[in-house]
């Protein structure tokens, strides 16, 4: 039997890592470190450095492997990542079967939390071929708890209901139905310029919880255009950005 621990790590601060997520490594056979290509290599630094911090049982192995890339040009999006989440399933398999064959525990860790805008539950669910398979989830700090929390403001109003979303959809579908406050996440494209700002409050954040942590706040016809050019240069500078933002109407 083989015991996959998915283990929620926070947003990039060593500090988000809760006691049962280090209990949890310090008692894994294996832990899996996933290289994303280059341009993400210090993320996979990050997973390394969080490993040599928390882990004091020495018989802990780690072992690293390329993840497989989607193929962007496959005009059918679902097929494409089907075929992609297929091929990183073939990854883990093999990565688990070179480790410790059909019996061990396997750690991998998950940026934020496994439940949010996340794939590897999915993932795992494909990977038991020629092996049992039991699947445990350790909860993480999510990106959107550390910029609520950096912004020391709570996601909802007064038992008033609020969505998460993707930048996408709100530049394709507009302002979603039905609530005041909206959270978006996987935006490449600042697409809160595609919405009418007025009596809009924006709360931004980039690399939120990590050391380089940027936060910008205020009404969204003021701060739309200085948010754009932070972001850009922050991206110029590091090579890569991951941002996420809270939309509150009045
Ligand atoms: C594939 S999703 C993973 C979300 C993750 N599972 C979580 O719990 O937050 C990646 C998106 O999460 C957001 N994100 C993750 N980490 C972040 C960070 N440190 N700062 C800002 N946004 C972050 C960004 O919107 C990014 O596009």
């Amino acid at each position: 039997m083989i015991e996959l621990l998915l283990i929620g790590i926070g947003t990039g601060n060593p500090d988000h890592l809760t006691l049962q997520a280090i209990k949890a490594l310090n008692s894994a056979d294996l832990i899996l470190i996933p290289r994303k290509g280059e341009t993400k290599a210090d993320l996979a630094e990050l997973r390394r450095a969080i490993c040599t911090d928390v882990l004091t049982n020495p018989a802990v192995r780690l072992a690293e492997f390329d993840l497989p890339v989607r193929d962007a040009a496959n005009p059918d999006y679902r097929a494409g990542v089907d075929d992609w989440h297929d091929a990183i399933a073939d990854t883990w398999r093999q990565a688990i079967r070179d480790g410790v064959g059909t019996a061990g525990r396997v750690a991998l860790l998950v940026w934020g939390d496994p439940s949010l805008y996340d794939s590897t539950l999915r993932i795992a669910g494909r990977v038991a071929t020629g092996f049992e398979l039991n699947v445990t989830v350790i909860p993480g700090i999510t990106s959107l708890q550390a910029l609520t929390a950096s912004h020391a403001i709570p996601i909802n109003d007064i038992g008033a209901p609020f969505i998460v979303t993707t930048g996408r959809r709100l530049r394709d579908e507009g302002w979603p139905a039905g609530v005041n406050t909206i959270a978006v996440m996987l935006d490449g494209e600042c697409s809160f310029r595609s919405i009418d700002a007025k009596g809009v409050t924006i709360w931004w954040g980039a690399y939120v919880g990590m050391a380089e942590e940027i936060i910008l706040s205020g009404p969204l016809s003021e701060m739309s255009d200085r948010i754009v050019g932070t972001r850009a240069r922050a991206r110029a500078d590091h090579g890569w950005i991951m941002d996420i933002y809270i939309l509150r109407r009045a």
